[in-house]
């Protein structure tokens, strides 16, 4: 399909080129190490003893962490790479599979108490199917929380109708050379109905601010970070079943 950029649907194709690139990159890097990974890992709260589902893991960053505060993890991503670097980061600890945002994922219904989703939704064609796989996968009273691209900050990078969801492409200037990567770009308020009519109430919408061990490593992009956004994080619960009497919509789909 051609969505004005005509590319391959599987936008993670970039992330078996980049490789070990992006793991290393992203190990210390300002927006992922100092900015996305502290704010999402705050919003998601403890996670010691809880069953948590790492979707679209990347290289395994989160994971490290998620182990380390003692969550009993699973993940998934959709580049067989990707997949190959988180499990030689975890050593054959965590199940991680390869399957892709937007389709049917290999678990049952009910099986996680949190969702962690950074930085990878902005990849998938389809966000109202991968919410709904959300959806189904946490158990009632679970939460997601997802970080992506602030839609204000890419609209005006790019240009053209805030409204309307566009494929677009950035080049990304690696330590292994240019690498273009497309994403999905919408309004705020198309994000936010791909989640509640999946199902999801909005109980937080983050946007984050530098984590201080930024100051001195990276001081131009803390003090950017300080005056504008960069990403957003939304907290999503799945209701709990005797929630759903104040939620009766909820209850029936319509
Ligand atoms: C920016 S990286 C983030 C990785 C990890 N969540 C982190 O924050 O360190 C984006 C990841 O999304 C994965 N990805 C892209 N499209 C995907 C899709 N449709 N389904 C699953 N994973 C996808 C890529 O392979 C890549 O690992």
């Amino acid at each position: 399909m051609c969505h004005g950029v005509c590319v391959d649907e599987n936008l993670w194709a970039a992330y078996d080129t980049m490789g070990p690139t992006f793991k290393q990159h992203a190990e210390d890097s300002a927006y992922n190490a100092h900015y996305d990974r502290p704010a999402v890992l705050a919003a998601l709260g403890p996670v010691a003893g809880r069953q948590v589902l790492d979707a679209a893991c990347g290289p395994g960053l989160y994971l490290r962490e998620l182990l380390e505060r003692g969550a009993e993890v699973t993940a998934f991503d959709a580049s067989p790479v990707m997949v190959s670097l988180a499990r030689q980061q975890t050593a054959g600890q965590v199940r991680i599979d390869q399957a892709a945002l937007g389709k049917p994922l290999p678990y049952p219904a009910d099986a996680f108490d949190l969702i962690v989703c950074a930085l990878a939704i902005h990849y998938a064609s389809d966000r109202a199917a991968a919410f709904a796989e959300f959806c189904r996968v946490l158990r009632p009273g679970g939460a997601a929380v997802i970080s992506t691209q602030h839609p204000v900050v890419d609209w005006l990078r790019k240009g053209g109708s805030y409204f309307q969801a566009t494929l677009e492409t950035d080049t990304w200037h690696t330590a292994s050379g240019d690498q273009e990567v497309h994403f999905w770009r919408e309004p705020l308020s198309a994000l936010c109905t791909a989640a509640t009519d999946a199902g999801f109430l909005i109980e937080k919408v983050i946007e984050p601010v530098p984590a201080e061990t930024m100051r001195e490593r990276y001081p131009e992009d803390y003090e950017k970070l300080n005056r504008e956004p960069g990403f957003l994080i939304l907290r999503l619960l799945k209701p709990a079943r005797d929630m759903l009497v104040n939620f009766p919509g909820l209850e029936t789909g319509e």
